[in-house]
């Protein structure tokens, strides 16, 4: 039997470990060193209350991230420093300025969700240098705690960030910036090539970290009739299943090092993300807030920093969901898929990529390679999304507006819906009612109707049938009044 032996940096200290594939970091952290700060509450990625940090180098820089552990294959922790609630303090009974805070402000009562909570922050405090309250609450939208209230809590959190801008030195204690320097130096001597089958635990038989696309059709030949493939890009979908339904594939090829699918580039006419970018990073990323917005829009509403540090945007696409909310948009930005498998690369439209409830048109062991977005001077983008909580909630409708707008007419329009059928769709009956009418001429109301009655969504546990209906409708009333005012302010 062969194992898999991963080397990383824990709370500072360099650790060899043989782990099976299937395991989560939760797991590791919990059962293999006994550190039972880092809490396991929902497994699924809903509460935060598994919150620890991962230190990784990019061009000789240290990057800090917060995750949710119970999400996390552990694969992925190679050459990377995992810091836990643990690791903050050098003494047991020493706390950390940011719990000392926390204590004082009354920020915590039965402390379940507090380690969660003392970790988002320090992954803030750690991957910023200056700090405003806007983007300390969105660091803290991914940790829910059921009894102290939130007030409190970002009162300690508040005066946390104060405290720390006079104070960068303490954010990080002695031994782990020496785990940092740890994990620089493993990274020199360490190869990323760990494609090693090993076994054990849940019938998963191999997690494969794949650096190349050539080394991917390599691996898919050798696997071949060895039972389930499954590519994994961030995992934030097919753990959730694995640890609430116990269901596991034979091998997974974890997409996500293959340096053509982490980058984004554009000109003037496209932008081109790799689909594993990750959501935060189109959050984040200076050519998409440049050059496209409105995505850096779309996916700031979407799940919480926890999961966005590690959920793609191919994930997003490729899991068929009919909510994906960045599906959803890329069909309204008429996207096209470049899709790599073991016959190299095809393109093929987003409009083309769906076939029914999961259904897409990959073939086997085929992955998105990238997604290429049209850019256009003169048009409109408009996202909405309802849903039942304003952060870390799937939709019940999304929707986004395109409309091509020139010399007072309306020219091409493109309007998609998530939420209102098997898989996110066009809805067609607007853009032929929109073409080469003016302003004057829109009859909202009317339009809203329209696309309505044009889906027959179901009822499900985010909404029912009518509530959709409703929804649709004042998506698109909503999209075409924020039109029609920016059209008109631009003259
Ligand atoms: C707490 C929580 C909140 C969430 N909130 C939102 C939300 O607000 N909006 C939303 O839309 N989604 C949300 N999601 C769903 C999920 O996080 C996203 O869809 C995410 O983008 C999936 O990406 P991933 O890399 O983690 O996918 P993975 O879990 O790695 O993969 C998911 C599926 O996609 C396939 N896949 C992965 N990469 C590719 C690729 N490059 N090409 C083809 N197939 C691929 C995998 O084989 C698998 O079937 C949420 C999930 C959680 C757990
Ligand atoms: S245990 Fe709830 S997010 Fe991980
Ligand atoms: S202090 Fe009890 S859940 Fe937050």
């Amino acid at each position: 039997m062969q194992t898999s032996i991963i080397k990383f940096v824990l709370n500072g200290e360099l650790k060899s470990l043989e782990i099976s594939p299937g395991t989560t970091l939760l797991e590791i952290i919990r059962d293999s060193y006994h550190l039972n700060g880092t809490k396991s509450v929902c497994n699924e990625g809903d509460c935060g209350a598994c919150t620890v940090t991962l230190v990784e180098y990019q061009e000789d820089k240290p990057l800090f991230k917060a995750i949710n552990s119970c999400l996390y294959p552990a694969e992925k922790i190679m050459n990377k420093h995992v810091i836990t609630v643990e690791g903050l303090t050098c003494k047991d009974s020493e706390l950390h300025p940011i719990q000392e805070i926390l204590y004082n402000n009354y920020s915590t009562q039965c402390g379940f969700c507090t380690p969660g909570i003392v970790m988002s922050i320090f992954a803030y405090l750690a991957e910023n240098s200056e700090y405003n309250e806007e983007e300390l609450r969105e660091a803290l939208n991914g940790n829910l705690c059921r009894c102290t209230g939130y007030v409190h809590i970002i009162q300690g959190a508040l005066e946390i960030i104060n405290y720390f801008s006079e104070h960068q030195d303490k954010i990080l204690p002695k031994k782990l910036l020496e785990g940092n320097k740890k994990l620089a130096d493993l990274n020199k001597t360490f190869n990323l090539n760990f494609a090693e089958k090993s076994q054990g635990g849940r019938g998963v038989e191999g997690y494969y970290l794949i650096k190349s696309l050539a080394k991917y059709q390599e691996i898919i030949k050798k696997l071949k009739g060895s039972g389930t493939i499954k590519v994994v890009a961030g995992a934030t979908d097919l753990y959730v299943v694995g640890n609430l339904r116990r269901s596991y594939f034979k091998n997974y090829l974890d997409i996500t090092y293959i340096p053509e699918l982490t980058t984004v580039k554009a000109d003037d006419k496209y932008i081109t993300i790799g689909a594993s970018v990750t959501l935060e990073t189109i959050r984040t990323n200076r050519l998409i807030s440049d050059k496209l917005p409105i995505l850096a829009e779309v996916v700031s509403q979407m799940a919480s920093k926890q999961i966005r540090n590690i959920a793609s945007i191919g994930g997003n696409v490729g899991n068929a969901s009919p909510v994906g909310d960045c599906a959803t948009s890329l069909i309204g930005l008429n996207a096209r898929l470049i899709l790599f498998g073991e016959d190299g690369e095809r393109e093929v439209s987003i409009d083309q990529f769906y076939k029914g409830y999961k259904e897409t048109v990959l073939k086997h062991h085929e992955f998105i390679k990238e997604i290429i977005i049209p850019l256009q001077d003169k048009c409109f983008y408009s996202f909405e999304k309802s849903a039942k909580r304003k952060t870390l909630d799937i939709s019940s409708v999304c929707s986004f507006c395109y409309i091509e707008y020139d010399k007072g007419k309306m020219n091409i329009s493109r309007f998609a819906f998530g939420g209102v059928a098997p898989y996110p769709k066009l809805a067609l009956s607007i853009a032929l009612e929109l073409r080469g009418k003016s302003l004057e001429e829109l009859d909202i109301e009317y339009l809203g109707e329209k696309v309505s009655q044009e889906f027959t969504p179901l009822s499900d546990i985010r909404g029912s049938s009518e509530y959709r209906h409703i929804l649709i409708r004042n998506h698109v009333i909503k999209h075409l009044e924020k039109f029609k005012e920016e059209a008109m302010n631009e003259g």
